[in-house]
């Protein structure tokens, strides 16, 4: 290891250590070394796929068999991963210390599956697994495109969605999808944490998805700091107070102290 990015890793853990009150945002990055593909980047999901053919309501609409295979395939992708020790000490921040709201960009589930496995790990320590705020969805779950009514993903060998048992719609991942709004409900909650927080942590984004990536601005526009994990630059390197130049999955067990 380095040594700015040793310096780093004890003057972030400080900082952590100092704060009253955390807000931490992820993206695609946490769950790489989990064998999750992130979107951009050389190896990006976004380097196969054009976005506007599979991750539109428009192409639903045009191709739904399409998109439902690329959701099915993705789906299965998912199933044989975990979590790593990145999740695994966001986990542990979230069930050790008040305070702490947890956002996520990634609809993998992770995070909830290490704070699940942390939480009966630590059992008697914390009742409650701190579950993240996910901006963008959660692709195990389905949604009716008719109705709405939320259902856990289906798992039929048919090709192409099934319908809903409400009203016969077509069931779609419960995702967000490209020019889709997010649920005021939880992107407010997490614009909240974010302007209370006296350190926001961003790990694993390339903070270019608004609304999500206008997060760690709105602790710096209220007086804290950022701490940025990201192998590489992004928008936001240049306002962040400490950039930690690794992976997540090493680096943020060495900034979050039991
Ligand atoms: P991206 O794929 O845009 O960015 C992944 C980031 O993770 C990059 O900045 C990488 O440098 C970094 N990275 C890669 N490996 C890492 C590691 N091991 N540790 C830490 N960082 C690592 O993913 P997001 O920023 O999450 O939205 O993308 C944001 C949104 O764009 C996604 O939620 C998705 C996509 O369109 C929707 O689908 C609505």
């Amino acid at each position: 290891m380095s040594e700015a990015l040793s310096d780093g890793i004890a003057r972030a853990s400080s900082l952590l250590d100092e704060a009253e009150s955390v807000v931490v945002l992820t993206g695609a990055g946490v769950s790489a070394e989990s064998g999750v593909p992130t979107f951009r980047g050389d190896e990006g999901l976004w380097r196969s796929y054009r976005p506007e053919e599979l991750a539109t309501p428009e192409a639903f609409e045009r191709d739904p068999v399409l998109v439902w295979e690329w959701y099915q395939w993705r789906r299965s992708l998912i199933a044989d991963c975990a979590p790593n020790p990145g999740h695994q000490a966001l986990a542990r921040l979230a069930l050790l210390r008040e305070r702490i709201t947890l956002v996520t960009q990634n609809v993998d589930g992770l995070h909830h599956r290490a704070a699940r496995a942390e939480a009966a790990r630590l059992a008697g320590q914390s009742p409650e697994p701190a579950f993240p705020l996910e901006v963008h969805g959660a692709i195990h779950r389905d949604r009716c495109s008719g109705c709405g009514h939320r259902t856990d993903a289906a798992t039929g060998e048919e090709p192409g969605p099934p319908p809903c048992s409400i009203c016969r719609a077509l069931l779609r991942p419960d995702v967000v999808w490209f020019g889709e709004t997010l649920d005021p409900s939880v992107i407010g909650a997490a614009q909240e944490a974010a302007s209370a927080a006296d350190v926001c942590l961003v790990a694993g984004t390339s903070a270019l998805v608004h609304p999500a990536a206008g997060l760690p601005w709105l602790t710096i526009r209220a007086g804290g700091a950022v701490v940025e994990v990201n192998p590489d630059e992004t928008p936001l390197t240049g306002a962040a107070e400490i950039s930690l130049r690794g992976r997540s999955g090493h680096v943020l067990p060495r900034i979050i102290r039991d």
